[in-house]
């Protein structure tokens, strides 16, 4: 496992080479950032390949390594090799920097950014507007960088240290700040168009103010949780990303080239292009990843690969202002938490571990639950009846003679879809919830694409 085969090592260095050969033509005209980002994307995915195979043995020995629970034999494999993928992440983002500003450096300000502006007369006369550096665009790309780079140190703190949840919980909003700054200072908008039906009430635009950058906040928090606690089954923390991840890129194209035409460039543009710099080496790295942790898992992601992946998406929903529709990308992990939050706010609860029990007879997960040694308090039993009761049950429960509760399911949505379809094997299980994710996230961007305009007034494409 820890060495790379012929084949494999022969495909990354042709791929590696390939991708060296495309950077080096972009710099012909007047780059091409977009190509640029994808080679570079290439480059991320073979060194991260290569880098997981031989750290895995490293890891070991360093005790970053953890058991799969969900194995007959319940093996020893390296964990935290996300971290090796964000670093390289963070690596090749700023490498890239130079690439989106190739024009401006190069050909639109002679190679001096906006040191040689001199003026002449005639330009003046002739109107010819100077071409600036665009400073605020460094700005955002650097904000992110910052923000990532805080967000990792928190993951790997994590996974060294096991920090408490209670502790990490709202790092990420602090990591957000350089990002909401760059926010505040470029965009500043925090108006919130209404839905046309509400106008009369409320008015074309309600200005949410400072709320609204505790909502983006709030988005930096949520991300990064919500991909660490839909997890626990080999491959899913990172297919889950990867699916999010295309689909944000699904969104840009979507934005950028089915708009209708205008002669005058978008100011939604860049942030769009902004976005896709920063998710397609993400894809590089994740898929690198995916490939040594899908069914049966290599190693594990570790949560520093949660919170990075969280965070990625969250900065480019902020920086790209469209964090509504980012949140229609993630139904699936907001279902996970609003169902989990009796056990993440202790009204049930909550086992250091809520992922699915290994069936060794039959080889199948089956729901976990959470043994209940004196029956459970009022109100809790209240809201278990309740759950069980439902015409779709959405817990399973186990009482005893006398009618009290034993034995209840974990609260997440893995668990769940076990309860609703059986026991099942590890991967069909994974695929299962990869493919809702997916139906839900196509879902989302089909009703923020087509049906927006039933809603509201405009479609800020137009
Ligand atoms: C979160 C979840 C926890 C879940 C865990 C699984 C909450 C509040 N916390 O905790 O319920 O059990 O993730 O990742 O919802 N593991 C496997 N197979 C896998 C992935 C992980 O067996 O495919 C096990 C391994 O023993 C691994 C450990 O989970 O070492 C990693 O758990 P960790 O990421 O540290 O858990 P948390 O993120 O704290
Ligand atoms: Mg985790």
């Amino acid at each position: 496992m820890n060495l790379l085969s012929s084949t494999e090592a022969f495909s990354l260095s042709a791929l590696s080479l390939a991708c060296v050969g495309v950077v080096a033509n972009t710099f012909q005209g007047d780059g091409e950032p977009v190509i640029a980002s994808l080679a570079f994307s290439g480059l991320a995915f073979a060194s991260s390949y290569s880098m997981i195979r031989w750290l895995g043995p490293v890891f070991m020995n360093a005790g970053l390594k953890g058991r799969d629970m969900s194995k007959l034999k319940r093996t020893e494999i390296p964990e935290s090799l996300g971290a090796v993928c964000a670093l390289i992440y963070l690596l090749t983002i700023i490498v890239f920097i130079p690439f989106p500003f190739y024009k401006d450096i190069v050909a639109a300000t002679s190679g001096g950014g906006n040191r040689d502006i001199s003026v002449s007369e005639d330009h003046q006369i002739s109107g010819r507007s100077l071409h600036r550096f665009p400073h605020s665009k460094l700005a955002t790309y650097l904000s992110a960088v910052l923000s990532l780079q805080s967000v990792v140190i928190l993951g790997i703190g994590d996974d060294l240290f096991d920090i408490r949840w209670r502790h990490k919980f709202f790092i990420p909003a602090f990591a957000s700040i350089p990002v909401l700054i760059v926010y505040f200072v470029d965009y500043g908008v925090t108006n919130v168009v209404v839905p046309m039906q509400l106008e009369p009430y409320l008015g074309q635009m309600v200005d949410l103010g400072w709320l609204y950058y505790t909502y983006m906040a709030a988005i930096a928090i949520f991300c990064p949780n919500s991909i660490n606690i839909l997890a626990g089954i080999n491959g899913i923390e990172v297919s889950q990303s990867i699916v999010i991840g295309c689909l944000l890129l699904l969104n840009d194209l979507l934005s950028l080239y089915a708009a209708p035409s205008s002669p005058n460039p978008h100011p939604a543009t860049d942030p769009h292009y902004f976005s896709i710099y920063l998710v397609l080496p993400f894809l590089g790295v994740s898929l690198a990843l995916w490939s040594h942790n899908w069914y049966p898992a290599k190693v594990f992601v570790g949560d520093t690969y949660c919170y990075f992946a969280g965070m990625v998406f969250a900065i480019v929903g902020i920086l790209g202002h469209f964090s509504k529709t980012l949140l229609l990308l993630f139904i699936p992990q907001i279902i996970n938490f609003v169902y989990s939050a009796p056990q993440l706010f202790h009204v049930i609860p909550c086992p250091r571990h809520r992922l699915p029990r290994f069936n060794a007879r039959t080889g199948l997960l089956e729901p976990s639950t959470t043994q209940w040694q004196r029956p459970p308090r009022k109100s809790a039993a209240l809201l278990l009846n309740l759950l069980a009761g439902l015409p779709v049950a959405l817990i399973k429960l186990e009482k005893n003679n006398l009618g009290e509760i034993v034995e209840s399911t974990n609260l997440t949505i893995l668990n769940l879809w076990l309860v609703w379809f059986g026991p099942m094997r590890e991967d069909k299980l994974a695929i299962g919830i990869l493919l809702m994710q997916l139906s839900c996230g196509l879902f989302g961007l089909f009703v923020r694409h087509e049906l927006a305009l039933l809603v509201f007034r405009q479609d800020n494409r137009q």
